[in-house]
């Protein structure tokens, strides 16, 4: 098996390998055979592990052809340090380069936009029209609405549709096929379950377990896994309280403890050292962190007790928007 990353690996290349994504691509096709010149930028929406940046980076290739990599500049707005780097960067990416009728523009493919605060979104809407003539945006973003009006207006808009279990174990089935693995049905709805219908999650739990099993893939195997795993779960929970989104939050955590097994009391625990890994340890979230441990002692509904801490946790670590 090589060392490479499935993800990676099995990334389709062209629009029409991406899975169950038809109105995406055929809109991202028209614009392709029309004046593409005259294309605006544009906006990609949906949840995580759906194929937006691998339909970003397709899309690139089959506009560019071989040398693709020359024309894009890749960035990802919640690591990057802040919107002067983003406008450094866009700077001296777009220099020296004139338009031509096989190479109209460069592209700018920035993930993460959605974490961006309001003000730097009006900055950027700023660095994008004023370099509206050399480069193109592609901006990524789980939800659209924490997108500032005036760039949803500008951009031609996307959405990228959760994908079923029939997408996600089709997709498992084949990459099986190619690493000649052995993995039954019911395991293959086992990782759809756990993944929450993010491919990557789910290709990366295919490889992990592929690793540790020597052809045959049981659900032993992934159990164990997703146990390792469950940090990264509880780190996207986090995110999502960050973003205000508590619904959400909650139901990824309820469907994952569901399926997993894990207790209230684990889940906790694992809360604490995300919070503590992410930095966001402050006096009102400790404080909330403590309640919860000592409420749990005497209650006898925790599922009670962890909503509340996720409703006090989104609050907190939005800043109550
Ligand atoms: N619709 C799809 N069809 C085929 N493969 C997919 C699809 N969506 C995701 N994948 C697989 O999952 C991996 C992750 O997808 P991708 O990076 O495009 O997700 P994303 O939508 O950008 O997610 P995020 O919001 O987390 O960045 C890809 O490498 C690809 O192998
Ligand atoms: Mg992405």
């Amino acid at each position: 098996m090589s060392a490479l990353l499935w993800i990676e690996k099995y990334r389709p290349k062209k629009l029409d390998e991406i899975i169950n994504q038809d109105e995406v691509v055929s809109g991202l096709k028209n614009l392709l055979s029309s004046n593409v010149a005259e294309m605006p930028h544009l906006l990609f929406a949906g949840p995580p592990g759906t194929g937006k940046t691998t339909a970003a980076l397709a899309f690139a290739r089959e506009l560019y052809g071989e040398n693709w990599r020359d024309y894009i500049l890749e960035l990802n707005a919640s690591d990057e340090r802040g919107i002067n780097v983003i406008r450094e960067k866009v700077k001296v990416f777009s220099q020296y380069f004139t338009p031509s009728e096989a190479v109209p523009f460069k592209l700018v493919i920035l993930d993460e936009a959605d974490m961006m605060t309001s003000e730097a979104q009006t900055a950027l809407r700023r660095i994008m029209e004023l370099n509206a003539r050399i480069t193109r945006f592609i901006l990524i973003c789980n939800y659209l609405n924490r997108i500032i009006s005036p760039i949803q207006s500008r951009t031609a808009i996307f959405r990228f549709k959760s994908l079923s279990p029939e997408d996600v174990k089709y997709y498992l089935k084949m990459i099986c096929k190619k690493e000649c693995l052995r993995c039954g049905d019911e395991v293959l709805t086992k990782i759809y379950e756990f993944s929450l219908g993010d491919m990557r999650r789910a290709l990366n739990l295919l490889q992990s377990a592929a690793t540790v099993s020597m052809g045959d893939v049981t659900i032993d195997v992934v159990e164990n896994i997703v146990g390792k795993t469950s940090p990264e779960l509880i780190s996207k929970v986090i995110d999502m309280l960050r973003m205000g989104d508590f619904s959400r939050a909650k139901s990824t955590l309820y469907d994952f403890m569901s399926v997993s097994g894990i207790d209230s009391g684990e889940i906790i625990r694992l809360l604490y050292s995300e919070l503590l890994a992410k930095n966001l340890m402050n006096a009102e979230v400790a404080e909330a962190m403590a309640e919860i441990e000592y409420r749990m002692q005497f209650s006898s509904n925790p599922e009670i007790q962890i909503t509340a801490l996720l409703a006090k946790l989104s609050l907190i670590l939005s800043g109550g928007k």
